[in-house]
């Protein structure tokens, strides 16, 4: 199949020398999984961003639609679709940002990490093309089980000699996007002021809100405290269990996404005081890999900032998060050196 250039003719050309001679700003952005739950809303958002100069969109299936569609909207970026495995290296070269969304997601009564089978497999072979054909590109992970596909990645990535712990980002953005709305709630808050830090991981008990750092300052009784952290622990399989069959999360995890992406788009820009939550290359805890605050620049992951002052409650889940997620990364590397 050759690439689908849905937006032929001269006129695309024009525009991309334009960008290219620093014209027009704006990056390459490429979606892998970009015809699924996930990746149909993240491919419309992203091209609503008017960081984005080239929007490529692969997947394994429909593409072709999904390209036509979304190409039809009045806005800058240029789409095109790839499909399938022999499109998979046009479609990654010449990426400045890769965000993965390919995979299987859970049904009522799996875990994240029942899904590993079939996407430590997916994300791994994504990851060779990118080594092959984008090996300086930002990538955003967003396949679970996040906790091992990130692990999985870093070990293509060293066995290919091109890692760069500041490029691979491992997407947790969605848990500060429900902290964000479940606090706020709380509180009787518009969400938009509400800034909850969430580190450890992205599975279960390893996701660990830090209600303590709040922002705006606030506090919150015990029960209040119990009831925040399950349901930011459990808001995944709250939206699995209502979709009943038909999927996780795929709206709000689409606008967690772009906001993610967009952060990293910024910091690729170059502008100051890009900070949020991410799963990365990490030496705040004994673990090779732990989400916490990172600020995004031009080569990815700047800075990691440190966990901060925790209570007793954020101790005792820290411990437990911990526990998990080393397993979780074991898993993920032993997979990727087998
Ligand atoms: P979906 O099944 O609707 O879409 C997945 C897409 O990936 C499909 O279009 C499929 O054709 C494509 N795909 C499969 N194999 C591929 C390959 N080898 N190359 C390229 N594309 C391939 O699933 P959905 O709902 O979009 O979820 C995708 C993943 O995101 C799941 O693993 C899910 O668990 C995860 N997820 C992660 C979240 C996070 O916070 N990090 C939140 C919600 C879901």
């Amino acid at each position: 199949n050759p690439p689908i250039h849905s937006q032929e003719g001269t006129s695309v050309l024009m525009r991309e020398n334009c960008r290219a001679k620093g014209g027009l700003p704006g990056f390459k952005v490429a979606i892998l999984g970009a015809a699924g739950g996930i990746g149909q809303p993240l491919a419309m958002l992203m091209k609503m961003n008017p960081l984005v100069s080239v929007l490529h969109l692969y997947d394994v299936v429909n593409t072709p639609g999904v390209t036509s569609d979304i190409s039809h909207m009045d806005t800058g970026a240029v789409v095109r679709g790839f499909l399938g495995k022999e499109q998979l290296e046009e479609a990654l070269t010449g990426m400045d940002l890769v965000i993965i969304p390919a995979g299987v997601p859970r049904k009522p009564g799996m875990t994240r990490d029942d899904l590993f089978n079939i996407n430590a497999g997916i994300v791994k072979t994504l990851c060779e093309g990118i080594s092959k054909c984008c090996p300086k590109a930002i990538v955003n992970v967003i396949s679970n089980p996040v906790n091992s596909t990130v692990p999985i990645a870093a070990e293509v990535f060293k066995k290919a000699g091109i890692y760069d712990p500041r490029r691979l980002l491992g997407v947790t953005m969605l848990d500060v996007v429900r902290a964000n709305t479940f606090v706020a709630e709380v509180l009787g808050l518009d969400p938009r002021e509400v800034n909850v830090p969430v580190v450890g991981g992205h599975a279960g008990v390893t996701i660990l809100p830090l209600l303590s750092q709040v922002k705006p300052p606030c506090s919150f009784t015990a029960e209040e405290t119990e009831y925040l952290t399950s349901r930011i622990q459990n808001g995944g399989t709250e939206v699995v269990e209502a979709k009943a069959g038909a999927g996780s999360a795929t709206l709000s995890m689409a606008y967690a996404a772009v906001k993610f992406a967009d952060a990293c788009l910024r910091g690729l820009r170059g502008d100051a005081g890009v900070v949020e939550c991410a799963f990365v290359s990490s030496q705040v805890t004994e673990l090779p890999f732990f989400a916490t605050r990172v600020r995004l620049g031009r080569k990815g992951v700047e800075e990691i900032f440190p966990l901060g002052p925790l209570n007793e409650y954020e101790r005792a889940g820290l411990e437990k998060a911990k526990k998990e997620l080393a397993g979780s990364i074991e898993k993920g590397v032993a997979f990727a050196r087998k």
